[in-house]
């Protein structure tokens, strides 16, 4: 007799559930579809032939110890080339503040697993990163939402969220994903008083401070709660913080690291010996190859002229297009921005209708850790993996499905 495996699964297990853009992707492999919808990289931005090159130096000089196992807390030069960088935004760390991870995702993961009990409360921001809820789901996490406007965490109704006794607070301060919004310096410096005050730490998710396209976002918050401290001493922090070479170099690589008080790395690298033992070594040292001499100088600019490119096309094809009724953010740097429709339109309705013409996105409702009326208003458009040409078409095809609704719908 087979096994019932749905009697098998832990309760944490149904709580796991497919997401949304997973399942949208699929359609969106198609070919003539004009996709909004996923967060990737353009591809062809991918530089290909550095790591061609890196590969093979790194097999010529240390292939043994670049395919042997290795220790969890990541390639020491790599630890050291990423405190050097720190340091020059200010930021003074030592490599036993740094875990190499196996992505963001697994230090959001690692968080998950480190502080967060069944049934523990997570301060997150509504909307939030997708891929946060779903690591901290499977620990039965549950959530304290603090809205977010067009200046990102509404820090003036943080300190209610506090109340809730949070193990910790997630806060994506720049370019947010979903909604591409950036918290202001004052905003920054007043969340960090009051979690200080409730004795809270918080979580920065940074993979985009580096995709700027107007000017440097502002200093992150890991930077700013150092400046507070007596000799800036990461020791006495506050602040956890994860960034990526997803969005700098590329996401298949799955390598980025988390930074924090080194008692508090020390639990994540025990958790981590348990999961995955450590991240691959081969690409540790190729990365390490490819960036050590000043690569990230001149690729950075490419990409930020790139994505800027791209950002602007889809402004202004918004701009062009959509109806008085529709608004949307203007991100300074990132990869997204945040559309809202007329409270009369249904966002998952809508994408039947776009998917009719081809053209695909996230409905909002994707990013809240449960259902609010303004989720259900909301959509996100990626713009980093479409050309300008495309985001033309798709936005116009876009404003057709939200025009098909009957003008009784959309109110002058
Ligand atoms: C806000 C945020 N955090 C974390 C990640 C995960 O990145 P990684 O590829 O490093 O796991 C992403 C990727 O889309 C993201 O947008």
């Amino acid at each position: 007799m087979a096994i019932a495996w749905s009697q098998r699964y832990a309760a944490r297990t149904r709580r796991i559930q497919s997401s949304v853009i997973r399942e949208l992707l699929k359609f969106t492999t198609r070919p003539d579809v004009i996709s909004f919808a996923g967060g990737l990289p353009a591809a062809e931005l991918f530089p290909v032939q550095a790591f061609q090159r890196a590969a093979s130096r790194v097999l010529q000089q240390s292939g043994p110890s670049a395919l042997q196992y290795s220790i969890t807390e990541g390639y020491l030069p790599l630890r050291e080339w990423l405190c050097a960088r720190y340091a020059q935004k200010g930021v003074s760390l030592s490599p036993d503040n740094i875990l190499i991870t196996t992505g963001s995702a697994q230090a959001l993961y690692l968080c998950g697993k480190v502080f967060v009990n069944p049934g523990d409360a997570v301060l997150v921001e509504s909307p939030t990163f997708l891929g946060a809820l779903q690591a901290w789901n499977s620990f039965q996490a549950r959530y304290l939402d603090v809205p977010i406007d067009d200046q990102g965490l509404q820090t003036a109704q943080v300190e209610s969220a506090l109340l809730g006794a949070p193990r910790f607070a997630y806060v994506l301060p720049t370019y947010q994903n979903p909604a591409g919004t950036t918290m202001p310096l004052a905003r920054r410096q007043r969340l960090l008083e009051i979690t200080a005050r409730f004795q809270v730490p918080i979580l920065e998710d940074d993979p985009y401070g580096e995709l700027y396209y107007d000017q440097p976002p502002p200093p992150s918050l890991l930077s700013l709660d150092l400046q507070r401290l007596p000799h800036a001493d990461i020791e006495q922090g506050s602040v956890i913080h994860t960034s990526t070479f997803s969005k700098i170099l590329a996401p298949g690589l799955r390598l980025a690291w988390v930074i924090a008080p080194s008692e508090v790395i020390r639990h994540f690298v025990r958790a981590k010996q348990g999961i995955d033992l450590h991240t691959s070594s081969f690409v540790q040292q190729v990365v390490y190859e490819v960036i050590k001499d000043g690569f990230l100088r001149e690729h950075l600019p490419r990409l930020r002229r790139a994505y800027r490119q791209r950002r602007d096309a889809m402004l202004a094809a918004l701009t062009a297009c959509m109806p008085p009724q529709v608004s949307w953010t203007q991100p300074q740097g990132g990869m997204f921005l945040w559309l809202r429709l007329p409270p009369t339109i249904d966002a998952t309705d809508l994408l039947e209708r776009a998917q009719q013409r081809n053209v695909a996105f996230v409905p909002g409702s994707a990013f809240y850790s449960r259902p609010t009326p303004e989720a259900t208003h909301t959509l996100r458009l990626n713009f980093s993996n479409v050309d300008e040409a495309a985001i033309h078409t798709g936005i116009a095809r876009l404003a057709e499905a939200i025009n098909s609704y009957a003008p009784a719908t959309l109110p002058a």
